[in-house]
């Protein structure tokens, strides 16, 4: 290895780019790249971008202003950062950032990061900036590394002179609970998304493929697996037996490797949840009772506009069918607000789905126009003060709905797995079944445990408890 450079990895939005991030990591670790907790001290950073909202964007622009100020002030002894921008920013603004902030010298969608090695000798060989934002046919999970490496020893390596942060960050990477992308890109073209334009068409990988990575992730203690894909239980990838495989056939599967103790899967189209997928919440004890299924809009009238392929009725009998085999299921979803057009009658039908469904959790969004997406041009674009003031008040309802889902729980003990020190010294986080956020008292060694906690209080985003006394002795005289 050829010791000593320095990666810092910013990721922005949803949880593939987190799972991208660490697998770029990974690409760049047999370059001798370790990974540092701070910018300033890095020689290649990247920032893993997101361009699902304007917002989004925006933040990762002034982000490379600030990076500016540190690149010109390293410069000046000689050691001026490489400055990548990969994720869904470079695959759909490409040579744009370059214009827009010159101080970028690698733009890299995201289906060419395993190309990260070499893309850095291109930067070398000719001082020029490198755009790389092809669709390559080939897989690039088949030229990423295997995920054998033990994370934590390359951290002891990275941060031998701060052990605070190394002691943190081995933590963070001894998480029990890890993400594996499964299905990558969309078909389904809502009038309002740029998924389908930066990510690119469905793929899912080979089931075989999915069951060594998940191995190996039980190798370095994980012991729940979230499947990741933009429109994932669209999931078909080839099985053992040459034939696509539904991602209900994937979880099974999966959950007989011994070690994975928790599977969940994310994002759900309504129109993709076919019946074997319904029944799997019936069948498989390892899928945990949680359902993230986005709905964004109660009308009709805005769904269709939106493209969704699916009425508000429809939705509705769906969420009953999932209840009739799994009647505890969290339910949690998306909304947007003030999508073109949209009345106070279509806002009102959206406030009425929240409170006939009753949700666990909800991510609410102001409708933003991405250039190039349908809806972004449509007549009936709404004020910025009428989209606040629905998103508050979407936000009121959901607050009072999380409040009271979570409620349900005092008095009653939960599974949790712990995976996260708290804030303060003694406390730990961990999750619950239904992905509430569990806070308790105990000692850092029980991390990446599945410990019954008694619930003691709610608010509208965690749980509170107490471990219980008797798993406490057990785990004292077991470790
Ligand atoms: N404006 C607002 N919200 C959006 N989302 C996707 N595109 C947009 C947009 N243009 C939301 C949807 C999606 C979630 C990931 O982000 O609710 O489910
Ligand atoms: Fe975007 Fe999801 Fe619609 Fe696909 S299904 S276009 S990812 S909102």
């Amino acid at each position: 290895m050829s010791g000593g450079l320095k990666l810092y990895v910013k990721t922005y939005g949803c949880q593939m780019n987190v799972y991208d991030s660490e697998r770029m990591a990974e690409a760049l670790a047999p370059r001798g790249y370790v990974t540092v907790a701070s910018m300033d001290e890095a020689d290649l950073i990247v920032l893993n971008t997101c361009h699902i909202r304007e917002k989004a964007v925006e933040k990762v622009y002034s982000e490379l202003g600030r990076l500016k100020e540190i690149k010109d002030l390293r410069a000046e002894v000689g050691q001026a950062p490489v400055v990548a921008v990969a994720g869904c920013v470079a695959q759909a603004e490409g040579s744009e950032i370059l214009a827009r902030a010159p101080v970028v010298d690698m733009v890299v969608g995201p289906q060419s990061y395993h190309r990260l090695p070499e893309l850095l000798d291109r930067l070398a060989a000719t001082g020029k900036a490198v755009i790389e934002t092809e669709f390559p046919e080939d897989d690039k999970f088949r030229h990423l590394p295997p995920r054998t490496a033990p994370r934590a020893q390359q951290n002891v390596r990275q941060n031998a002179q701060n052990p605070a942060r190394n002691a943190r960050q081995n933590l963070q990477n001894h998480s029990a609970s890890a993400f594996l992308t499964v299905q990558e890109g969309c078909d389904k073209f809502c009038t309002f998304c740029v998924v389908p334009y930066t990510r690119g068409a469905e793929y899912g990988r080979p089931v075989l493929d999915l069951v060594e990575e998940a191995r190996a992730l039980v190798g370095r203690g994980v012991r729940e697996i979230t499947l990741l894909g933009q429109n994932v239980n669209a999931y078909k990838g080839t099985g053992p037996d040459g034939r696509p495989w539904s991602l209900a056939r994937l979880l099974a599967r999966l959950s007989e490797i011994a070690g994975v103790e928790r599977l969940r899967y994310t994002t759900s189209h309504p129109r993709d949840m076919s019946a074997d997928l319904i029944a799997a919440h019936a069948t498989l004890d390892k899928l945990m009772p949680y359902l993230h299924l986005p709905f964004q809009s109660g009308s009709d009238r805005i769904l269709a506009a939106m493209n969704r392929k699916h009425t508000a009725k429809e939705y509705l009998s769906l969420a009953r069918r999932i209840r009739e085999v799994r009647p505890d299921i969290a339910l949690s979803t998306d909304i947007i607000v003030g999508f073109p057009g949209e009345t106070e009658a279509d806002f009102e039908a959206t406030l009425e789905m929240v409170r006939t469904v009753g949700f666990a959790q909800a991510y609410s969004f102001k409708f933003s126009a991405r250039p190039g997406t349908p809806a972004a041009t449509m007549d009936g674009q709404l004020s910025e003060t009428v989209k606040s003031d629905r998103l508050q008040q979407l936000q009121q309802l959901m607050n009072e709905q999380q409040i009271s889902f979570n409620h349900a729980f005092v008095g009653k003990i939960l599974p949790v797995l712990f995976d996260k020190p708290g804030r303060r010294t003694g406390q730990l986080i961990g999750r619950s079944p239904y992905l509430q956020s569990v806070h308790a008292e105990g000692p850092g060694e029980w991390l990446g445990r599945i410990l019954e906690v008694e619930i003691a209080g709610a608010g509208p985003n965690s749980l509170s408890g107490v471990i219980k006394a008797s798993q406490r002795a057990d785990i004292g005289a077991g470790a």
